[in-house]
């Protein structure tokens, strides 16, 4: 475990190079280690189209964009969104053509499952993914799979969805039928992609599908029967897959790098209990057993002062704790940017609750951190070092897998020097880590590599490595600077254009 003072040490630099010396930052020359992975990413609902093709049924995702489009900043939807469903063999060529190791891709659950459920195998959409991975093999890209990407079959979702107690098997069911059916092509799986956005998006502060309001109540239900979900469908791989299949399983867990926003000791804590309440939630479970001690003592206290009997964060039993210990093969991390943290006096007791005041912190982004066309969005390559050393500090020096990593704007422009000089710095401050701080990054993974739909944003926030053009029949793809500057970094493993400036 690392020392709190050279933890100290390391934040203080963090935020001093975040300050001071951020223009003044030198890219790292040295090569990535030949075994470092670098990919791209996408998923199933915002680049696949063909919604009610061959068999498939109506996603949650297919639904809301269809009877609210008023909550889709250009209200269109994905029915056809990058046809993806049919142009899969040009997005492999895409691929091939920059040089990548890996793609990370999810599945379509009522694509594979109609009803939801095992009862029927859905074969026409079975064999679309089959033909994916071939045509992946036959390129020497490494699929990454994610079983579940924010979006649900509307059957499921019309029985409460993840809130469902029965969710857990409903899930672990379906996880099955993905190791059984594509498990002797794929390796490297993920459970779940980003668990705080479908709970504390859906069900906490309800800017996410299905919009509801419920912070610290549903949310943490919500995200209780994520995690068990993600145990089960763990220990199926474990007992009926891993021996046969040998691959590696874990969850993708999104975080923002929270640091102290000054070097008060007050700010310290108040920065340790904001990660504690946004990543430890998910992966202190995954890799430690339980939730964050922080988070059990906070909400409990709370909840008493609110006259409640039981505390609002639900308790896992023994064995599930047990079953989640350790639940994952490496960590995968999504990572865009970062935020700043207070401390500020503890909040009064309040109905209905928040998890902020559970928190009892103040967190933002000032106003003078690099921008881009979406307000959460800030570019902060800097906050990569303190983020990734968090992790290797709580969770027992994971290998990390970083499955998302990328910028947006709302041009589409073909010279996306942002996006070029974003990856660039992102990678280079990584590349830092595993140099100074001997942290274990196996990997990196752009997100995208083609604009897609990006959900209640809709068309308007392109993330792509390749410009798509959605006004076309033909969803013409065309390359942007960073897909010849991502090109390069894949086949030199550096990040300099220059390559003699390069050090093995
Ligand atoms: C999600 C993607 C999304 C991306 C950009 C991640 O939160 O996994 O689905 O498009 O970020 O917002």
């Amino acid at each position: 475990m690392i020392s709190f003072l050279k933890f100290t040490i390391l934040l203080v630099l963090v935020t001093l190079v975040s300050r001071s010396l951020a223009d003044e930052y030198v890219l790292n020359n040295k090569r990535f280690p030949s075994s470092f992975m670098f990919g791209v990413a996408t998923s199933a609902y915002q680049i696949e189209g063909a919604w009610n093709e061959d068999g498939k049924t109506m996603s949650t995702w297919d639904n809301l964009t269809h009877v609210r489009p008023e909550l889709i900043m250009d209200g269109r939807n994905a029915d056809i969104a990058c046809d993806s469903y049919h142009k899969y063999e040009e997005d492999v060529a895409l691929m091939k053509e920059v040089g990548v190791n890996h793609y990370r891709l999810s599945l379509s659950w009522s694509r594979i499952l109609p009803t939801g459920f095992p009862d029927q195998i859905n074969e026409p959409g079975v064999n679309y993914y089959k033909n994916l991975f071939r045509a992946l093999k036959a390129n020497g890209i490494q699929p990454l799979v994610t079983i579940y990407h924010l979006e649900l079959p509307l059957a499921l979702q019309e029985l409460n969805g993840v809130l469902n107690e029965s969710f857990v098997d409903w899930y672990s069911d379906f996880a099955a039928v993905c190791f059984d059916l594509f498990g002797d092509d794929v390796k490297l799986w993920t459970t779940f992609n980003e668990p705080k956005q479908v709970c504390s998006g859906g069900y906490g502060y309800g800017y996410f599908f299905p919009y509801i309001k419920s912070e610290g109540l549903l949310e943490y239900q919500c995200t209780h029967n994520l995690l068990r979900a993600h145990a089960k469908a763990y220990r199926i791989y474990d007992e009926k897959f891993r021996a046969r299949q040998g691959g590696k399983v874990a969850i993708v867990l999104d975080a923002y790098s929270y640091l102290p926003a000054s070097e008060s000791a007050a700010d310290i804590t108040a920065a340790e209990t904001r990660m504690q309440f946004d990543l430890g939630w998910f992966a202190n479970p995954i890799f430690n057993g339980d939730y964050p001690e922080i988070m059990k003592s906070r909400i409990a206290t709370r909840s008493k002062g609110e006259g409640r009997a039981e505390s609002r964060l639900p308790e896992f039993t023994e064995a599930e704790k047990i079953a989640l210990n350790g639940s994952a093969d490496f960590f995968g991390l999504n990572v865009y940017t970062a935020g700043l943290v207070a401390a500020i006096d503890d909040p009064p007791i309040s109905n209905p609750p928040s998890k902020y005041q559970d928190m009892g912190v103040n967190d933002y982004q000032p106003s003078d951190w690099e921008t881009t066309s979406l307000d959460w969005l800030k570019v902060t390559p800097w906050s990569m070092r303190h983020l990734l050393n968090w992790i290797n500090d709580h969770y027992h020096q994971p290998d990390i897998l970083i499955t998302e990593n990328g910028v947006c704007d709302n041009t589409g422009t073909l010279q996306d020097v942002q996006r070029v000089s974003y990856i660039q710095r992102y990678l280079s401050n990584i590349r830092d880590t595993m140099e100074l701080d001997g942290i274990n990054v196996i990997g990196y993974t752009v997100w995208s590599i083609i604009d897609n739909f990006e959900w209640a944003q809709g068309y308007t926030q392109k993330f792509g490595l390749h410009h798509v053009d959605f006004d076309s029949p033909n969803r013409t793809r065309t390359p942007k600077l960073s897909a010849q500057y991502y090109k390069n970094v894949c086949h030199t493993k550096c990040l300099l254009d220059d390559d003699s400036a390069c050090i093995d």
